[in-house]
């Protein structure tokens, strides 16, 4: 059955944003699990924007389901992952003025250095997915890597515009899931799927996952927005304070 990977990044990036302590990504994993997640991803960048060190040691702790820990193919990434051991890796291309993962890995490009970060993380029994556009010289590439799996980058077809378009780019997904599945790749997808735009993704036969982060942490914001509010105004005026939920101090 296709599984729902929720990515808790944007969690730590409202974090970041005030250097402070809450909203913790780690407690979000576990929220994120009991709602049905069936696995969480974290994206620990090499200029620790938003996930932190921490971080991931604690999820390792905490996630119950299965941590995928997404990062740049590098010595210190690599060493990384061997310490903290998550269940799979997915390696991105990252560049610092990106906002987001803005393309695929280009591992025909840079075949040596991935199938070497892929030999050594698998040898330590922690399996690789590869986050590639649905080219097939990237699939080959993938393939000869040794890597177990790949994520399919569903950017193209998340900002199709038009109907054209998006038929085009989905069949475009559905030509690399079967390629993939016929060279021996487990397949996973991910990047700019939405409430609104996934139901054709999901129902691509062969993709065992969806990783999926923004939609999910924007509506998360909205959908607890009046609770919020309304726990604060409880506050302002000592109801909640009174029944013992706000008494506990930060140490
Ligand atoms: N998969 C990978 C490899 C990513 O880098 C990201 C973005 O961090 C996602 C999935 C999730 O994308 P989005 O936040 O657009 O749902």
């Amino acid at each position: 059955m296709l599984s729902l990977g929720v990515n808790i990044d944007h969690v730590a990036t409202v974090r970041q944003a005030r250097r402070a302590v809450e909203p913790d990504p780690v407690a979000a994993a576990v929220l994120a699990e009991l709602g049905g997640a069936d696995g969480i991803t974290a994206h620990l960048r090499e200029d620790r924007r938003h996930i932190q060190d921490r971080d991931v040691r604690l999820l390792r702790q905490m996630v119950r389901t299965h941590l995928n820990l997404e990062m740049a193919c590098t010595e210190e990434m690599v060493a990384l992952a061997l310490a903290i051991q998550p269940d799979y890796v997915t390696l991105v291309p990252e560049r610092r003025e990106e906002v987001t993962t803005e393309g695929g890995l280009d591992v025909a490009g840079q075949q040596p250095r991935i199938t070497q970060a892929v030999l050594t993380l698998q040898a330590a029994g922690i399996p690789v997915s590869l986050f590639i556009d649905p080219d097939a010289p990237q699939l080959l590439a993938a393939q000869a890597s040794g890597a177990k799996f790949i994520e399919l980058h569903t950017g193209r077809y998340a900002e199709a515009k038009g109907e054209a378009q998006q038929a085009q780019t989905l069949t475009q997904l559905e030509n690399a899931t079967a390629k993939a599945q016929a060279l021996g790749l487990r397949v996973n997808a991910g990047h700019g799927l939405t409430y609104w735009n996934v139901g054709p993704i999901a129902r691509i036969l062969g993709i065992e996952e969806l990783n999926i982060g923004h939609s999910i942490m924007a509506r998360a914001m909205l959908v607890g927005m009046e609770r919020a509010v309304r726990e604060m105004k409880e506050a302002m005026f000592g109801r909640l304070e009174r029944d013992g939920l706000f008494k506990i101090r930060s140490r």
